[in-house]
């Protein structure tokens, strides 16, 4: 079985962050929420992954995530030229895939029970197609299945207005070889966007086995930054403490990672939270659910549930459900209270 893992897109939920990066880079628990699902198709026995990649952010994608070497697997990208649907990236893959059995990932996805299990199932029984299912609170967003008595999907509908289940597909789609003739049976949506739930939809009634499984663990989409810090809490959960860094005065409390050459001085960190390395802090009072990247500067800050990338600078803010970019600063004098911001790459938020 290959993988396809999808690293297009446009990301445009996640402006301004993804203005400068692929949002499959932006960082979980500071690691790329890509690593994660690539770590699940190693973890499962997948040795050769095609890498669809936009032409826009594919460079950045190359050089963060390599040859594979990292992750035990062979990469290839794949340039997809316009994001035109899922199923177009797939169809973009297939002289990738070469006739085998595949093995579908959206890289902007987290799944904490990996793959390993529904690679496994899907091995044995053979289905034409196998999709990981999730009980959602508003399936209108999602592609639905919709299950009959025995089970079995008879159903499927991309972004449905009327749900009649709440059975979401989550990003992880396995076929054999039928996969083909789906692929390029179906037309654009009125969306303009070749649907992957139309291609399992061809598979339905074509008479092929479409096997749905239900997820186990949590599964997150980070297309938006509510997810996005949602699946940063849900990572963190399972953090291991590790202390590189100097602590001096203030404490630590609950599980914590520092860095590397980082720098407490007077803070407060409140676990879960990962600072990572190089990071420069003074009397400032991490998390919980924080998790601030290499390089930072934080002084006189206070910060909870939020995201900060590489390099950022925080003088004196309180910030809550925060997505902060790369070489971010926030200073001058901050608003009262706790704020909320979403700050692009090399943007500048100066308080009078
Ligand atoms: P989406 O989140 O559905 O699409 P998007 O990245 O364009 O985001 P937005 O709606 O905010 O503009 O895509 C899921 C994953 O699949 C994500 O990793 C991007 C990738 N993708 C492609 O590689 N090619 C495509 O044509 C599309 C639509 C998505």
């Amino acid at each position: 079985m290959k993988g396809v893992v999808l690293a297009g897109g446009t990301g445009s939920r996640l402006r301004p962050i993804t203005f400068s990066m692929a949002k499959q880079l932006v960082p979980v628990a500071n690691k790329p929420i890509l690593f994660y699902g690539l770590e699940d198709l190693a973890e499962a026995g997948i040795e050769e992954v095609g890498v669809i990649i936009a032409p826009q952010t594919g460079d950045e994608i190359r050089r963060t995530v390599g040859d594979g070497d990292r992750f035990g697997l062979s990469i290839e990208y794949i340039v997809q030229d316009e994001p035109l649907g899922l199923a177009h990236a797939l169809k973009t893959a297939l002289p990738f895939v070469d006739g085998d059995d595949v093995l579908m990932y959206l890289g902007d996805n987290l799944v904490k029970q990996g793959v390993a299990d529904v690679v496994r199932d899907f091995n044995e029984d053979r289905p034409n197609c196998q999709i990981l299912l999730t009980k959602v609170d508003d399936p209108r967003q999602f592609g639905v299945a919709e299950l009959g008595d025995a089970g079995e999907v008879v159903r499927l509908v991309e972004k449905p207005s009327n749900p009649r289940s709440d059975l979401a597909l989550v990003g992880v789609y396995l076929f054999d070889q039928t996969v083909v003739e789906a692929v390029n049976a179906i037309q654009p949506s009125a969306r303009g966007e070749l649907e992957i739930t139309d291609a399992i939809q061809y598979l339905v009634s074509s008479g092929r086995e479409v096997r749905p499984s239900l997820v186990t663990g949590w599964w997150k989409d980070t297309g938006k930054k509510e997810d996005l810090l949602h699946a940063n809490e849900l990572v963190l959960s399972d953090l291991k403490e590790e202390i590189s860094g100097d602590v001096v005065g203030g404490a630590i409390r609950g599980v914590v990672r520092v860095g590397a050459g980082s720098r407490l001085v007077d803070c407060e960190v409140a676990g879960p939270a990962v600072i990572g390395s190089g990071v420069q802090m003074a009397r400032t009072t991490v998390g919980p659910n924080t998790a601030i990247g290499d390089g930072c500067r934080l002084l006189d800050v206070q910060i909870e549930d939020s995201i900060v990338l590489d390099t950022a600078e925080i003088h004196g803010w309180s910030l809550r459900d925060s997505l902060i970019g790369r070489e971010a600063k926030l200073h001058g004098a901050a608003p009262a209270g706790y704020v909320e911001v979403m700050l692009g790459e090399r943007s500048e938020l100066r308080g009078e």
